[in-house]
């Protein structure tokens, strides 16, 4: 059991273990007075512990960029013996010899849950991406599927933060900065590097997960909507310092460059007792999104759903984008209400947490995922088009039950093998749109 601060340390209206804001400068510490005063690497730091900073970015990149923290710990993470190579054919970091990509739209069922025991880090399988980690651009987008608590194994990422989208089953992920708990309907972002274990409270868990190769997710900026709206910076919460003291054989898994590793430790990494810094695991529940949309008619483009952006080098052009599509209010008048038909120069994946998505009539359930690559065409299947466009738009109606996501990116969504070959993928998705049929009569305008 990890130790959490005391409550008195807790600078947060939330639950007392967690401190609010995005990229905040954060300062916690477990064991009161554990956290060096106006120096970050004093002769000896207090308690005997050692100090060890971890950057997420160049060190010379602009301050408003800059992440890094430091954290005060038990051992320094060099501590453990060498890495040997793990048999994986689950896990992908380079996109570059994946099948050629269709342009076909795809779509797939969930993922079922392992028969045996299968932890987190086991239970992950990449299904899509591009990029690769090496370069440092790009993401993998994998599910997860797991069955077994981790307790005795530790697990980090050098190749990419890890967006964690929960659809069913909690998650109590104990990282070296601090405990997360989340469920679904919640998302979590672990950053490179950083060393965890997930337990099971449910006993199960699936979701996804889109690991960013690129610059750090970040909070967009807003324009005309001004200085309120989207995802809020103060509902991210970041634990406090907790920390295990706990000797004897551990595992500690390392993924780089699309490769596992292992290596044997004689102790817990998630020994930190007190941190302070920008570059810290986060979550934020995505029922607290403000939906903003028209109140006249037609609705924006879905940008206007953006929670997260990776950005690229161009300007106003994301490497990736996470969007979600919450409940809301459609208000539009004499508008087609539900997503139009379109084809887009990014690509899109997207997944469902919960409930329906307003698009599809049905065949995309929670757990399920599509890819709609650049240039394919889709949009609302026959059963949704012919209902929209018959529906009265005098009066507003409410999409309730609801939660969809996206990963949105610049360039190619590429399919593994694995995603193109599994008996998930729904080879009659097609159907969905061959009745919508020519209603085209050059004698009736309306
Ligand atoms: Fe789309």
């Amino acid at each position: 059991m990890l130790k959490r601060a005391p409550r008195d340390h807790a600078h947060s209206a939330h639950a007392p273990a967690y401190q609010s804001g995005f990229g905040s400068e954060f300062a916690t510490e477990a064991l009161a007075g554990a956290l060096p005063i106006g120096r970050n690497s004093p002769q000896r730091a207090p308690y005997g512990l050692y100090a060890e900073q971890l950057s997420g970015t160049a060190f010379t990149a602009p301050r408003s960029h800059n992440r890094r923290s430091w954290l005060y710990r038990v051992r320094p993470a060099a501590v453990h013996r060498p890495f040997t190579p793990v048999e994986n054919s689950r896990l992908l970091s380079d996109f570059s010899n994946v099948p050629p990509t269709p342009p076909n739209q795809l779509r797939w069922d969930p993922l079922p849950y392992p028969a045996n025991p299968t932890d987190f880090v086991d239970g992950m399988v990449t299904m899509a991406g591009n990029g690769s980690a090496e370069s440092m651009t790009g993401c993998a987008i994998h599910l997860y599927a797991a069955n077994r608590s981790m307790s005795d194994r530790f697990f980090y990422s050098a190749d990419g933060e890890l967006l964690i989208v929960p659809q069913d089953g909690r998650l109590s992920i104990a990282t070296e900065l601090g405990l997360l708990e989340l469920g679904p309907q919640e998302v979590a972002v672990i950053p490179r590097g950083v060393r965890f274990r997930v337990e099971l409270p449910d006993g199960h868990a699936r979701g996804y997960i889109c690991e960013n190769f690129g610059a750090l997710f970040r909070l967009p900026d807003l324009g005309p909507i001004g200085s309120n709206g989207l995802a809020n910076p103060r509902d991210f919460l970041t634990p406090l310092a907790a920390y295990e003291v706990r000797e004897g054989s551990f595992e500690l898994v390392a993924k780089m460059s699309g490769h596992l590793w292992r290596a044997d430790i004689d102790h817990s990494p998630l020994d930190v007792v007190a941190w302070h810094g920008n570059y810290a695991p986060y979550k934020y529940d995505l029922r607290l999104f403000n939906a903003i949309g028209s109140i006249s008619f037609d609705h924006p483009d879905p940008s206007i759903f953006l929670v997260l952006q990776s950005v690229s080098d161009t300007p106003g052009v994301d490497t990736i984008d996470f969007v979600v599509f919450p409940p809301r209010w459609l208000t539009g008048e004499d508008t087609f209400r539900p997503p139009w038909f379109h084809r887009n120069v990014a690509s899109e994946f997207m997944g469902l947490i919960h409930g329906e998505y307003d698009a599809k009539a049905e065949g995309f359930v929670p757990g399920g995922a599509s890819l709609h690559n650049c240039m394919s065409g889709h949009g609302p299947d026959a059963d949704t088009f012919e209902k929209a466009s018959a529906a009265d738009t005098s009066k507003p109606v409410k999409v309730d039950a609801t939660m969809a996501f996206m990963f949105e990116t610049r360039t190619l969504i590429k399919p593994t093998r694995f995603a193109l070959e599994t008996s998930q993928l729904q080879n009659e998705y097609f159907e969905c749109w061959q009745g919508l049929k020519n209603q085209f009569n050059p004698e009736v305008k309306s």
